[in-house]
């Protein structure tokens, strides 16, 4: 288990795992990623060939070698591999080539950390790093490899660092944190796309020959393409099948591309995505590449999953709340966007307390001249012509009728017409003299310049001191444009995008640490950043702008492959729903809501009295299941719904003594067959009881045979059932 280095060939062992490369004349080679194989040198299937056009290394005569046909860690361009590369450096006299020959090798216990990104950090479960150093000993520029193994996650995790370690100045254009090479094409692609408010979208299609991927060039991780992607054998399904995840913690500017070569290999490459990106390296100076996680599982997307929610729950999100019960909140956009009162906060406050919600959010528009989106960003003081008495006071109100207390902020955004942008148009990330991109009527700031980013966390933290406020909803409602800094020369503008990245995880940073306590949910208009970057500061994420439960069950359904329950941030809202305009039973909105970090987005001093009834219920049920749901092991019993005419999911304990069955009707048939759903991760010798109906089922039959559902009558409904181990 663990690393294995014997004669050159490096095997990381994971508990399902292993992943294998070897060093041959000078070249390190890939060899393996799949089931456990244990330390058997798999080179033995490389099986060389001569191809025309594809060239060889000069010292070798053989022309049955060649770097364009072979399974290589880590490729970089000019030396004769034609495919997606991971490194593209350009040196002072103009030439691109760089040949990266192995060095050294070296095994460390624990995880390695990355300066100034987020990465797995070692935690409970053990952990052990390699690291491997390439060279280009031509230009002196060299490579190390790094590779975090989590054995019992089944985790393997990758990054690099570039070191320029000649005399003069390099220049990369591409940094790539990894490729991994796979020895055929038969597999599926699965990615996630989307657009605002309606986010990570599941789309499966076969690879083909050339190169099928996503990206994103918004300078942030997007709605429209998620970080994440899965290739998968081509019968792979939920419990069944060979997938590969891949998973960048990143937050800008992506590339995920999987190419199929010409001899029908593919390559995956994971990294920084290239435009408007060249980044110089003085004598001495390094890049270091964000890192990927990447899972195996030999036993379906289901498997897969549960490995990711499990390494990012564990491993990635720190905190208070990564294992503390997070309070149940009650947020008052939807409920007043703008137009809000003290009294109207208070009021919503004392009814929410009344049915057991925990923390009164305040969004949007409590600072400076904010009563539309046209106007505000940038001047975080107290608006006390709207927050009559101040935001003290207002805390101290809502602390007394029992509730804690949240404030939204948008940290990197400016509004033309703020006193901010009237002192500091420079701070705004424009072209000076050229025409620039307006978007929700706002500007971005500068965070790649420090002088910006100390002005906003010194207010920051003076209203986040100023009362006890308890959590923060961090958001941010546009992508870049017109990508210039006035702090950077002419030839490092280049550098903008990822250092505006590097200046958001310092903040960041710096905010943890400052407030150890605070709760702070990350937002982009919804679920615009919902990358594994953000999970290391923000242990949830607003998982869209659109709380309609049915649409939510797609959004949430597309998530679930890649990140956490604990993670998605998910609220019932009032019907007609505000973005779609339709209406679901409040049970159902209930349910869908429970499948993440659950509250409320409504005015609910304006519920019926039946209405308060249900929510209170709902909040009792979502407290007495919260740590099933958060810390218990998902299961998709359905797909989103597209072939199947109800949703269904299920959360089961790890120690297999509870799960939670969760049903969506879709749509309901005339006399249709009952639905049976097999229940998922219970012991098949255990017996459980269905909580509320005294039925007895062992855990075999309820596996294998299924629980027959009550007959659900009309759409959208919903049913949760509760198995429980008992005695008999
Ligand atoms: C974004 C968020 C919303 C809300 C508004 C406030 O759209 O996603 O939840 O906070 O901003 O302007």
């Amino acid at each position: 288990m663990g690393i294995v280095c014997k004669n050159h060939v490096f095997t990381l062992q994971t508990k399902s795992s292993t992943y294998q490369m070897k060093e041959e004349g000078g070249f390190l080679f890939h060899n393996y990623y799949g089931p456990v194989i244990g330390d058997v040198d798999m080179s033995y299937l490389v099986c060389p060939m001569d191809r025309g056009f594809s060239g060889q290394p000069q010292e070798i005569v053989d022309r049955r070698f060649s770097l364009d046909t072979r399974l290589l860690e880590y490729s970089a361009y000019g030396t004769g591999d034609y495919r997606d590369y991971c490194l593209h450096a350009v040196y002072e006299d103009g030439s691109h080539v760089t040949d990266l020959r192995f060095v050294s090798y070296e095994v460390k216990e624990g995880k390695y950390a990355l300066e100034g990104l987020p990465a797995m950090y070692q935690g409970e479960e053990k952990a052990e790093t390699l690291e491997i150093t390439l060279r280009d000993e031509y230009k002196n520029l060299e490579v190390v490899l790094y590779y975090g193994v989590f054995e019992d996650l089944d985790v393997i995790t990758r990054a690099c660092k570039i070191v320029n370690q000649s005399e003069e100045q390099v220049r990369l254009l591409r940094a790539y944190s990894m490729g991994l090479d796979f020895d055929n094409k038969d597999m599926d692609m699965l990615h996630f796309y989307g657009r605002h408010a309606m986010e990570r979208k599941m789309e499966r299609s076969p690879l083909q020959h050339g190169f099928q991927g996503v990206e994103s060039r918004r300078g942030y991780s997007s709605h429209q393409q998620n970080p994440f992607v899965i290739l998968c054998k081509q019968d792979a399904n939920e419990e069944y099948g060979w997938c590969y995840g891949a998973s960048f913690v990143y937050s800008g500017n992506f590339s995920i591309q999987a190419e199929v070569s010409q001899t029908d290999l593919t390559r995956l490459t994971v990294g920084i995505q290239d435009t408007q990106f060249e980044f110089h390296l003085d004598s001495g100076e390094s890049f270091t590449a964000p890192e990927v996680i990447l899972s195996f599982s030999e036993n379906g997307l289901g498997q897969l999953s549960r490995n990711y929610h499990k390494a990012i729950r564990h491993n990635l999100c720190r905190g208070k709340y990564k294992t503390e019960r997070r309070p149940v909140l009650i947020n008052n956009w939807e409920a007043t966007y703008f137009d809000f009162t003290p009294e109207k906060l208070v009021a919503i406050a004392k009814d929410a307390k009344e049915l057991g919600i925990e923390m009164l959010v305040m969004d949007d528009g409590w600072f400076g001249k904010r009563d539309s989106d046209y106007s505000g960003l940038g001047d975080w003081f107290v608006n006390e012509k709207k927050l009559k008495g101040g935001l003290k006071n207002l805390v101290e109100e809502v602390n007394k009728a029992g509730m804690k207390f949240g404030i939204w902020f948008e940290p990197e955004m400016i509004s033309e017409d703020s006193d901010l942008y009237r002192a500091h148009p420079d701070w705004a990330l424009t072209v000076p003299g050229r025409s620039f991109t307006r978007a929700r009527h706002q500007l971005v700031l500068d965070f790649s310049r420090e002088d910006v980013r100390t002005y906003i966390f010194d207010r920051m933290c003076e209203i986040l001191e100023s009362a006890n406020i308890e959590y923060v909803k961090w958001d941010a409602n546009r992508h870049l444009t017109d990508v210039w800094s006035a702090k950077l020369p002419a030839d490092r503008q280049s550098e903008v995008f990822h250092r505006y990245i590097l200046g958001l995880y310092d903040f960041l940073e710096k905010l943890t640490q400052r407030f150890p306590n605070l709760l702070i949910e990350g937002c982009s208009g919804g679920g615009g950043r919902f990358d594994a970057g953000m999970m290391y500061y923000h242990p949830q994420i607003w998982c869209s702008d659109d709380t309609d439960a049915i649409e939510r069950l797609d959004i949430q359904y597309g998530t679930s492959f890649g990140y956490p329950i604990s993670t998605v941030g998910s609220h019932v809202s009032v019907c007609p729903n505000h973005q779609t305009g339709r209406s679901v039973s409040m049970k159902t909105r209930g349910v869908v809501a429970m499948a993440g970090t659950f509250g409320y987005e409504l005015d609910i001093t304006r519920l019926s009295q039946e209405e308060k009834d249900m929510v209170k219920i709902q909040v009792e049920e979502f407290k007495k299941y919260y740590f099933l749901i958060q810390q218990g092991d998902y299961y998709r019993l359905t797909d989103d719904g597209r072939k199947s005419p109800y949703v269904a999911w299920e959360f089961a304990a790890e120690d297999g003594t509870e799960a939670l069955l969760n049903v969506v009707t879709l749509r309901v048939r005339a006399y249709a067959m009952p639905y049976t759903v097999r229940i998922k991760g219970l012991k098949p010798e255990a017996v459980y009881e269905v909580e509320g109906t005294g039925e007895k089922y062992s855990g075999a039959a309820l596996m294998n045979g299924g629980y027959l559902l009550p007959v659900i009558w009309d759409d959208y409904q919903s049913v949760q059932v509760h198995f429980v181990e008992c005695c008999e």
